[in-house]
């Protein structure tokens, strides 16, 4: 079964892909980037997921026989969720922290995959096979469909004589079905290298329908032997982890890291994921355009491999991360991704006072095809709530001034005032109250917000609410308020809640309001922090703005 050939390298076969985009100049957008990620050592049979239960046998397929290690170590996954279908994912990964995984450089591995109704699986769902491709580093994505509504499922793999752990996973409901309530939690920002994910493991305990990750799943910079601010004192970690990865190899590795972690896999296993990406996916802040073609290619094919999503087995025609989820008639999920599309941040600094080329009304965030499909989306729901699961904070937030002008994230929306501005005229245009919810991370701080339709004018209507979810690790053990708290709050009058301690937030809606119970750590730098209640805050129906639960 061993190939006579060499294997082809998947970083070289990368570098050549991009210089025959670049002689037919094609590289002119985002598109390129998802074009050459996706272009290059794929499998040969070219099966799609979701078509079938048994995918047709490759010809390099390797004897299961061969996989002498347990291939499972980095656990099992599920996400994006229908009313009649879950994805299903794992890698195989026998020594997941060594380059290549533990496995062959090439070939295939047969994966059976087993969804039941009961986590003894006596009442067997759905049952079949995928291959686990060298190419996409032993990644299996399995779209298992027939599956009944609003139900709670289990499933397992099993690769040669190897079981994955048993892990849980729920189908949305109908959706024409108009359910009283849905509960979710909401998390970002989990650098393996500032802490452990404490908070990942209670989020696993939660009685939630499923866990919506709103970007920086990995971190790009270096890990150390000891695993920064862990102090590991029962393992090294391997000296290929201490530098920032910029090839496919190294994006693989990375992922590998994290998702060896033990909390990281017990909220996979406890429920289905919604994810999108910000900026650590690839680099700290990084735009369309400032970051080089082949490093994003090789960042967002590692993501498609080791993340659950329903995306087509990768053919070139892109990598689109933003999407609807319809719960019932309860609430409407429009998932954006304000990161890939995106012009530069204006200005030299992170933050400052926007100058004019920020408020260049041709600036965009979320790209103009985007765009135009969230005011559509919001224009046609018919959901209770519509809530926005996104990267950046939405909201007005002013960290000093300077002169009369605020100081302003230049990352966030505030640096982006005019896409922020066709935003909110896409909420009023779709009419009505359309009870609106922003779902956000990337501040490693939790906030309730006010969205106000003018941020400049604090007497302007309040048009919907933004729950900020904290870090998971992010910036470490830290204080609840900074040292200016005063100076913050009559900075900000709309913001309602500030918790600047690592932690996460448990959402619920029902059908007359939507409540955030944030939580928070107070050290993860051990792994024995005490997470407790930070605080509480709803928001009605028909009457936009947050307050106190
Ligand atoms: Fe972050």
């Amino acid at each position: 079964m061993t190939r006579q050939t060499p294997p082809e390298d998947p970083d070289r076969l990368l570098r050549a892909a991009a210089r025959r985009l670049d002689r037919r100049r094609f590289l002119t957008g985002t598109s390129a980037v998802a074009a050459l990620a996706f272009s290059f050592g794929l499998p040969g049979d070219q099966s799609r997921i979701g078509q079938e239960d048994e995918e047709p046998r490759p010809a390099d397929e390797l004897p299961p026989e061969t996989l002498t290690e347990d291939p499972f170590t980095l656990g099992v996954a599920s996400g994006d969720p229908l009313p009649d279908a879950v994805v299903l994912w794992t890698r195989l990964a026998p020594r997941p922290l060594e380059p290549g995984s533990g496995m062959p450089a090439t070939g295939s591995y047969r994966v059976t995959w087993e969804i039941a109704r009961d986590e003894g699986f006596r009442h067997l769902q759905r049952r079949g096979s995928a291959y686990a491709h060298a190419e996409f580093n032993h990644a299996v994505h399995v779209d298992a469909r027939g599956l009944g509504a609003g139900r709670e499922y289990w499933y397992r793999f099993t690769a040669g004589r190897w079981r994955s752990p048993v892990a849980r996973t729920r189908t949305l409901p109908a959706r024409d079905a108009d359910p009283a309530r849905m509960r979710l939690a909401l998390v970002s920002c989990q650098n393996y290298a500032d802490g452990y994910y404490t908070l990942l493991r209670h989020a696993a305990a939660q009685d939630v329908e499923a866990l919506f990750h709103v970007g920086d799943y990995i971190y790009e910079n270096p890990v150390s032997a000891v695993g920064g601010h862990r102090r590991y004192t029962d393992r090294t970690l391997p000296a290929q982890h201490n530098r920032e990865p910029r090839t496919l190899a190294d994006y693989r590795l990375r992922y590998s890291l994290h998702k060896s972690d033990p909390d990281l896999q017990a909220a996979h296993h406890a429920h289905p994921w919604f994810v999108t990406w910000d900026d650590h996916e690839v680099h700290n802040d990084y735009s369309g355009t400032t970051e080089s073609l082949v490093r994003r290619a090789a960042a967002y094919r590692a993501y498609w491999e080791n993340q659950p999503l329903r995306l087509p087995q990768p053919d070139a025609s892109g990598l689109t991360l933003y999407r609807r989820v319809h719960y019932g008639r309860l609430a409407q999920f429009d998932i954006l991704d304000t990161r890939q599309y995106r012009d530069p941040q204006a200005g030299s600094q992170w933050r400052q006072s926007l100058g004019a080329e920020a408020r260049d009304p041709r600036r965009t965030l979320m790209g103009a095809t985007q765009e135009r499909w969230f005011a559509d989306g919001l224009r046609n729901s018919d959901a209770r709530w519509n809530v926005v699961p996104q990267q950046v904070v939405l909201s007005r937030c002013a960290f000093g001034t300077r002169g009369s002008a605020p100081v302003l994230s230049t990352d966030a929306w505030d640096g982006y005032p005019a896409a922020r501005e066709r935003f909110l005229t896409a909420v009023d245009q779709a009419g009505g109250n359309r009870n609106l919810v922003l779902l956000t991370g990337d501040a490693h701080v939790a906030h309730a917000f006010d969205v106000k339709r003018d941020f400049d004018d604090p007497g302007s209507r309040t048009v919907g609410a933004e729950f900020v979810c904290s870090s998971i690790t992010t910036e470490r053990d830290g204080p609840a308020h900074p040292a200016d708290w005063a100076g913050l709050r009559a900075l900000n009058p709309h913001m309602k809640f500030y918790d600047g301690r690592r932690g996460y937030t448990v959402i619920t809606l029902d059908r007359t309001a939507t409540r955030a119970d944030f939580h928070a750590i107070d050290r993860v730098t051990r792994p024995d922090g005490r997470i407790t209640p930070a605080g509480s805050f709803v928001t009605e129906a028909g009457n936009p703005g947050v307050h106190p639960a």
